[in-house]
This record gives C-alpha cells, sequence and structure tokens, in this order.
C-alpha cells in the first residue's frame, strides 16, 4: 500500500489531529528503522500509520483495540500479516514480542511521542531535538509522561538504542511539516 492510500484510509476513521500526528509519527520511526534493518520501509510505515486506527472507534478501550483494528484493515482488503501485526500491537491484551517488526512497532508506538515532546519543548523545532535531547528526557520520568519507556528499551535486541533514536529523529523530521513541526 503506498504511503498516501495509508494515510487515506487512516483519515477516514481517525479524526483527532493529535491522533493523525501519533500515527504519522510513528509511521515515519518505523520507516527509517526497516530502511536501517533492510527490512522493507514501505510496509513498515503503512503498519505504523495504521496501528492505531480503531482507536477513535474503540473509544480507548483496551479490551477491543487493536481487534477492530483488524477488522477494519481486513475490510479494506489488507493482508493477514498486516491485520495480525496491528491486532497484536495492543500490549495490554498481547506481548512477548520477538519479531523484529513487533519490537519496533513498540518501540516506535512509544518513542515518537518522546521525540515530539522534545521538539516542542523546543518551539516545535525537531531540528533542535538530538539524541542527547531524547536520552536526557527519557530519563526525566515526569516529562512526556504518557511515554512508557518500557516498550522502547527491548528494541535494543534489535538494534542499538542509540541507533533507534537516530531512525526516530530522523523519521519525525522527515515529516515535519506534516507533523507542524520544523
Ligand atoms: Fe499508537
Amino acid at each position: 500500500m503506498e504511503r498516501t492510500d495509508a494515510l487515506a484510509l487512516l483519515f477516514r476513521h481517525v479524526q483527532s489531529g493529535s491522533l493523525r500526528s501519533h500515527c504519522v509519527a510513528t509511521g515515519a520511526v518505523m520507516r527509517e528503522a526497516a530502511a536501517a534493518l533492510g527490512a522493507d520501509p514501505v510496509r513498515w510505515e503503512t503498519i505504523g500509520i495504521l496501528h492505531d486506527i480503531d482507536f477513535e472507534e474503540v473509544e480507548g478501550d483496551m479490551q477491543r483495540h487493536g481487534i477492530r483494528g483488524a477488522g477494519i484493515l481486513a475490510a479494506a482488503g489488507m493482508e493477514e500479516e498486516i491485520c495480525s501485526v496491528v491486532k497484536r500491537h495492543n500490549h495490554h491484551l498481547s506481548g512477548g514480542y520477538t519479531a523484529p517488526l513487533e519490537v519496533v512497532l513498540q518501540a516506535a508506538d512509544a518513542v515518537s511521542g518522546l521525540v515530539i515532546a522534545c521538539a516542542l519543548v523546543k518551539g516545535g523545532a525537531v531540528t533542535g531535538v538530538t539524541g542527547k535531547t531524547v536520552r536526557k528526557k527519557f530519563r526525566e520520568k515526569g516529562f512526556a509522561a504518557g511515554c512508557d519507556r518500557d516498550r522502547i528499551l527491548p528494541v535494543d535486541a534489535v538494534m542499538p538504542l542509540p541507533e533507534f533514536y537516530g531512525c526516530a529523529i530522523r523519521g519525525i523530521t522527515r515529516q515535519k511539516e506534516e507533523l507542524g513541526l520544523h
């Protein structure tokens, strides 16, 4: 699926600007991580963009989140593996992630908010965010408190954490206009 098609599908199901941004940012991180790992960047970005497609429909119900998303994607003709990854990404219902795609999705889902928050304290300048910024803010538990740090750390088994932060910053910087950053 092309990026523009993934976004169009997402926007049909998600109206919130902040949730749309979260999905765009997560997709951007996924794309960079895939490129670094020799995986398929378009496929990984599509999964990142679509992972929370059901969030408004289930009204934040974590017992249904992901399951409904997989249903929406299956109805849209998405392949089984993508539906399954979206279903399993809800860490309240699933876990034990070992496939690089799933480990990185957990980390990308969490790190996207952290990097955007880092940019916002710099007046929206993601270009001013470095790996050092992210590492420092990671340690400040009160900063971007909604970012679950424990979902980021396991990515170190797939790629070194500093490299992952580099992917996250590059990805979000690439989409900075779409995210209202500079
Ligand atoms: Fe998410």
